[in-house]
């Protein structure tokens, strides 16, 4: 069985505060692993310094779903239906920040994609 992962390579700015447009890529942009494998997704923030990263997930025809919320040197928050164990966060500094999905299974074929923010929240 193949999953089909889609992030996009992003021009995103999630800007809280400072009204400035962030460069945010990300890689891979189109991964198809297989059933029960991981995928790690990354981001890289070119031109902001991303105290928080929020990532996202969006089906087929719905809107987007906020799955946690990471703010660099302290845990991320997850939100309810999403966990650590299933979806490990890693932000290591202000310019990079993961999002694995582990165990992949057909229903988390889905849009993932990142925002960065240069003002702390949560
Ligand atoms: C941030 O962490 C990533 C992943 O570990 C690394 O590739 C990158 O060089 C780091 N950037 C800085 C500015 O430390």
């Amino acid at each position: 069985m193949l999953l089909v992962l889609v992030p996009f390579l992003s021009l995103t700015s999630i800007s809280v505060d400072s009204g400035l447009g962030a460069l945010v890529l990300q890689t891979p942009s189109r991964p198809i692993l297989k059933s029960g494998t991981s995928v790690k997704i990354e981001c890289r923030c070119v031109d902001l310094q991303a105290l928080t990263v929020f990532w996202y997930h969006q089906l087929p025809k719905q809107s987007f779903t906020l799955m946690a919320t990471s703010n660099q040197a302290s845990k991320a928050a997850y939100e309810q239906g999403f966990t650590e164990a299933k979806f490990p966060i890693n932000h290591p500094n202000m310019s990079y920040s993961s999002l694995e999905v582990t165990n992949a299974h057909p229903e988390d074929s889905s849009f993932y994609f990142c925002g960065a923010s240069d003002t702390a929240l949560g």
